[in-house]
């Protein structure tokens, strides 16, 4: 029997861009980086992708700054950084991205895929190296988690995209 909203996390999940300052607890963060250490990885190279967590009020002001208030204020950030170069960084990135994501909605906690300041980010070398993201990578996605200030929408989405069934 198909899931519904309320029992399926991939069925409710949603962009959240608005947060409250709760911080998440180490459960929820332990949560999370057990979600993106279960991702997928192109050819088996667990060497392209480098996650980091950023929870430290002074770093998350830093990333908002060098990325122009792009992660929403959230309490709680997953920059995924990826090597330049490989075929896969941005595939990857994105697999562990959708898990940080997924694992957030379990939790109870909003998320959101942000490229735009990801993009932002990897301009501002000194922020980069500072965060810990290795030499020849690049931040490609950010995934702001924390809780939802306002309720999170709950619309049908099941005919979004086109889909061929043959
Ligand atoms: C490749 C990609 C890039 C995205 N970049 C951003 C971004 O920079 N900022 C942002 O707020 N949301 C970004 N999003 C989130 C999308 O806007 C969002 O997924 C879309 O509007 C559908 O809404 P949903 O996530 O609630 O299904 C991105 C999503 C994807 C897949």
């Amino acid at each position: 029997m198909a899931q519904t909203l309320e029992q399926d996390p991939i069925l409710a999940r949603r962009s959240v861009r608005s947060f409250t300052d709760e911080k998440l607890t180490d459960v929820q963060i332990s949560a999370l980086i057990s979600a993106f250490q279960a991702s997928p990885a192109g050819m088996h190279q667990f060497d392209v992708l480098t996650g980091i967590t950023v929870e430290k009020d002074t770093n998350l002001q830093l990333i908002e700054s060098a990325t122009d208030n792009a992660c929403y204020g959230a309490p709680f950030l997953f920059v995924l950084a990826a090597k330049n170069g490989s075929d896969f960084a941005e595939r990857d990135v994105s697999v562990a991205a959708e898990n940080i994501m997924i694992e957030a909605t379990r939790l109870g906690l909003g998320s959101v895929y942000v490229m735009g300041g990801a993009v932002n980010l990897a301009k501002h070398a000194d922020v980069c190296t500072q965060l810990g993201i290795p030499a020849g990578s690049s931040p490609l996605v950010i995934v702001p988690v924390g809780h939802a200030a306002q309720p999170v929408a709950t619309e049908d989405r099941s005919s979004r995209f086109t889909l061929i069934r043959k």
